[in-house]
C-alpha cells in the first residue's frame, strides 16, 4: 500500500531500526526495490531528485509507484530527495508524492529554518511528511565522486527541529554522495550526541560507498532512514553492460531491463538487511 514516511519512520525510530530509502530512476528499479520489500517484509521508500522528476516528470512517477505500491502488502512511500524549492515540493504533492525534502542545507541557518518551516506548512496542511536538512553532506547528486563537507552542530538541531516543525532531520556526519575518493570519516560520536537530544527520525545521507558494519553502526546510534543512490544506478547499468558484452545480439529492452531489476533487488535486499527493516512489515 502507498502511504506517508510518518508513520514508518517513527515506528523505525522507536524499534531501533531504519527505513531503507533508495532512488529510483525507471520503472524497473521501482519495481526491483517493490519486490525487494515484499520478499523481506520491509516497509520502504522509494525517492526521486530533482534531476529526476525534470528527465521523467514527477506525475509519471508517482504514477509509476502508486500501481506498484498498491499491488504490494508492504508499506511503500513516494518521496522527493533533496526537494530543491517550496514549488517542486508542492508540485510532488500534488502529484501523489508521500513524503517530500526541503533541502535548505545551502542556506544560511536563517534562511534554511525559513524555507523549510514555509513547506512544512504546506505540507501538513495536505497530510504530507518534511524532511529537512541541517549541516551539508558532501558531494553533489548525481556525481559519482564526492568529498564531505560540514557536519551538523548539535545544539543547532535542536532548535532547527524546534523552529521548523519537521518530521524527520537528514544530518551531516561526513558521509557524502557518490562513492568515495579516500576513506569516509564518519562522525559517530556527533550522531549519538543529536540522537540524544532529537527525538524525531534522523536521516543518512550518501550511504553508497559507506560499509554495511559502518552503515550498521549508524543505525545503532539512532538513524532511522538511511539513503542509498549511486550504488543502485552502478548496479544497474553494470548488470546491462555485463549483457551487452556478453550477448551483444540483444536488442530487447526488457532482456536489459529483467538484468538490472535483479542486480538492483539483490543490492537492496542485502542493504534493508543491514538496515535491519527486514519483518517489519
Ligand atoms: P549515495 O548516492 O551516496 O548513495 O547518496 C544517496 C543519497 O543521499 C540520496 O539523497
Ligand atoms: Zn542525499
Ligand atoms: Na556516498
Amino acid at each position: 500500500a502507498l502511504v506517508t514516511s510518518k508513520e514508518m519512520l517513527t515506528k523505525a525510530r522507536k524499534g531501533g531500526y531504519a527505513v531503507g530509502a533508495f532512488n529510483a530512476e525507471n520503472m524497473e528499479m521501482v519495481k526491483a526495490i517493490i519486490t525487494a520489500a515484499e520478499e523481506l517484509k520491509a516497509p520502504v521508500m522509494i525517492q526521486t531528485t530533482p534531476s529526476t522528476v525534470k528527465y521523467g516528470t514527477s506525475a509519471t512517477y508517482a504514477a509509476i509507484v502508486k500501481a506498484e505500491a498498491e499491488k504490494a502488502s508492504v508499506p511503500v512511500c513516494m518521496h522527493l530527495d533533496h526537494g530543491s524549492s517550496y514549488e517542486l515540493a508542492e508540485e510532488c504533492i500534488g502529484n501523489g508524492y508521500t513524503s517530500v525534502m526541503i533541502d535548505g542545507s545551502k542556506e544560511d541557518f536563517e534562511n534554511n529554518i525559513a524555507v523549510s518551516k514555509k513547506v512544512v506548512e504546506m505540507a501538513h496542511a495536505k497530510g504530507i511528511p518534511v524532511e529537512a536538512e541541517l549541516g551539508k553532506v558532501g558531494g553533489k547528486e548525481d556525481d559519482l565522486v564526492a568529498e564531505a563537507d560540514t557536519n551538523t552542530d548539535v545544539n543547532e538541531a535542536v532548535e532547527f527541529v524546534e523552529r521548523t516543525g519537521v518530521d524527520s532531520l537528514a544530518i551531516a556526519i561526513g558521509t557524502a554522495h557518490g562513492f568515495y575518493v579516500g576513506t569516509p570519516v564518519l562522525d559517530k560520536e556527533r550522531l549519538s550526541e543529536i540522537a540524544k537530544v532529537v527525538s524525531i527520525p534522523l536521516v543518512l545521507h550518501g550511504a553508497s560507498g559507506i560499509s554495511d558494519e559502518d552503515v550498521a553502526d549508524c543505525v545503532s546510534r539512532g538513524i532511522s532512514k538511511v539513503n542509498f543512490a549511486t550504488e543502485l544506478r552502478v548496479a544497474y547499468t553494470d548488470a546491462c553492460k555485463k549483457l551487452y558484452v556478453e550477448k551483444p545480439e540483444t536488442f530487447d529492452p526488457k532482456a536489459y531491463g529483467k538484468v538490472g531489476m535483479a542486480a538492483v533487488k539483490k543490492l537492496v535486499m542485502n542493504r534493508m538487511r543491514v538496515c535491519g527493516c527486514d519483518g517489519k512489515a
